[in-house]
């Protein structure tokens, strides 16, 4: 999908389709009464006539026969101010309606419509994001490719000229973190067979060479060198190898200190010896959604040119049960030095993602954020809407909310009181790794605490907003908008 500016009077401006704002019978916006106008008021007839349902994203398509082909009506519903909520319903509908068209290029001025607290940047963002939303397929691994819905292949953002250069800079970037959005789709759907570690490995290799990155992976001689007893314990049931994967973006001078993202990439997780029921089991090919938004957001980072430094780290391994997996009651050294006894096998995000914390002391950064499938219980705390966030630096904790609020991509602060500590006491090894059914979420939360003392860390629960389940099973792209913004905002940009 391709997007530009349009800075002519936008009643002049050939199209197949032009897209006009509709509340409470009116139309919104001077664009869309000029185009009214200069149509013998084919639209407002047709609002007045009760053709267009009065419901936020109704839509309705009427033939023209000016320089544009067809109106598409979209109705606001009728709150007033309108609301994001129903700003993001009429980009929806009007991506949806486009889809059926046969080709061509269309014209917007959904922006047109006042939304309240937000501004032309925002709204435009609204619109790209629904685009590429309903233009993603992940058709790989079909042998025949769904060509249907790929009529309009273009939107024109129809501004003011003074407008234009913001306009044209909110739609790269938009269009840069969209890319991002979609890569970490890409390898959250890929299937465990192929999405292994060594994949992972692969696709961060191609990125450092397509996007100018630094890359680096170790192997599992080189972390066991290194000490790395918890994230070895959980690859030790499978074939395949793990991987410690490090890509790093310059985007600012070399001693400024970098944000880090650490991402889950637990390729497939069975449970290991604590094996997970077999309902709904395909989708913990999803459990490496972590690393996938490290990769993305990396990727957009780049595009973008931010001017900020960010390092990925991705410890990614396949959790199997076997011969050779770890027990529950097996005692494991971090690389920390602390001990853990490993009670449940199916808690292993906590396990590879507590060494990757540790390596990240290393690189003296700025703030540390991982990004995690790391519990079924955050799942039943907040659902698919917002992702958990944990972290005891008000300031950063502020930084990641509002950067949620901005992108569309919430999140919602959860507790990480010392109380919360005790339930993940050991009495073998300085602690378990797991801390029974009660505020699972945070117990999880707590263990990864330990490993994070040396600088400013904040932790994503996204096990709720990574995938949606069911008929439109997919990956979401989650947290690429979040982490994308709030990197935008580190970096002033
Ligand atoms: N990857 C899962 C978490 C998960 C489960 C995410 C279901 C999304 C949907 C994680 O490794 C896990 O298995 N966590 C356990 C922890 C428990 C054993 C303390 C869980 O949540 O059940
Ligand atoms: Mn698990
Ligand atoms: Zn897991």
């Amino acid at each position: 999908m391709q997007f530009s500016t349009k800075t002519s009077a936008p009643e002049r401006v050939k199209t197949a389709c032009v897209i006009v704002p509709v509340q409470g019978g009116k139309i919104l916006g001077a664009g869309g009464a000029a185009i009214d106008a200069a149509c013998g008021k084919k639209l407002g007839k047709a609002i007045t006539a009760g053709d267009l349902d009065k419901k936020a994203g109704a839509a309705l398509l009427l033939p023209l026969d000016g320089p544009a082909a067809r109106a598409l009506l979209v109705s606001a519903g009728d709150e007033s101010p309108i609301t994001e909520r129903t700003y993001r319903k009429m980009a929806a509908a009007a991506v949806r309606e486009l889809r059926q068209l046969p080709s061509g290029e269309a014209l917007s001025l959904l922006h047109e419509a006042p939304v309240a607290n937000r501004e032309l940047d925002w709204k435009l963002r609204c619109l790209v994001m629904a685009a590429r939303e309903a233009a993603y397929r992940f058709e790989a691994f079909k042998s025949k490719k769904d060509d249907s819905g790929r009529g309009v292949t273009a939107i024109q953002l129809s501004v003011a000229a003074a407008d234009a250069a913001a306009a044209n800079a909110v739609v790269e970037q938009t269009q840069a973190l969209c890319d991002g959005v979609d890569l970490a789709k890409d390898l959250g759907n890929t299937p465990p067979n192929v999405c292994t570690p060594s994949y992972l490995a692969d696709t961060a290799r191609a990125l450092a060479r397509t996007h100018k990155l630094k890359v680096d992976v170790l192997d599992a001689r080189k972390m066991e060198s290194l000490g790395m007893g918890a994230l070895l314990a959980v690859a030790k049931g499978s074939a395949q190898p793990p991987k410690l994967i490090t890509l790093t973006y310059q985007g600012a001078g070399a001693k400024a200190a970098p944000v880090v993202l650490v991402g889950k990439g637990v390729t497939f997780d069975t449970g290991g010896i604590s094996l997970k029921p077999a309902a709904d089991m395909d989708e913990m090919k999803y459990d490496m959604c972590g690393a996938a938004s490290v990769l993305g957001t990396l990727r957009a980072v780049a595009d973008m040119k931010l001017k900020l430094n960010v390092v990925g780290i991705i410890p990614t391994v396949e959790n199997m049960p076997g011969g050779t997996a770890s027990r529950p009651g097996d005692i494991v050294t971090s690389m920390s030095g602390q001990t853990i006894e490993i009670l449940n096998t199916d808690a292993e995000g906590r396990l590879i993602l507590c060494d990757a914390l540790t390596y990240a002391e290393r690189l003296k950064p700025a703030a540390v954020i991982d990004i995690a499938t790391l519990t079924g219980a955050c799942v039943i705390a907040l659902g698919a809407h917002h992702s958990g966030l944990f972290s005891s630096n008000d300031a950063l904790a502020d930084e990641l909310s509002r950067a949620g609020r901005e992108s569309g991509d919430p999140c919602w602060r959860m507790p990480l009181d010392d109380e919360y500590q005790d339930q993940i006491k050991s009495p073998f090894a300085d602690m378990a790794n797991v801390g029974g059914r009660a505020a699972g979420s945070v117990t999880a939360a707590c263990f990864l605490s330990r490993f994070t003392k040396k600088y400013a860390w904040a932790h994503l629960d996204i096990a709720g907003t990574a995938w949606r389940s069911g008929a439109n099973k997919g990956s979401s792209g989650r947290p690429v908008p979040l982490l994308a913004r709030f990197l935008i905002d580190r970096a002033g940009q």
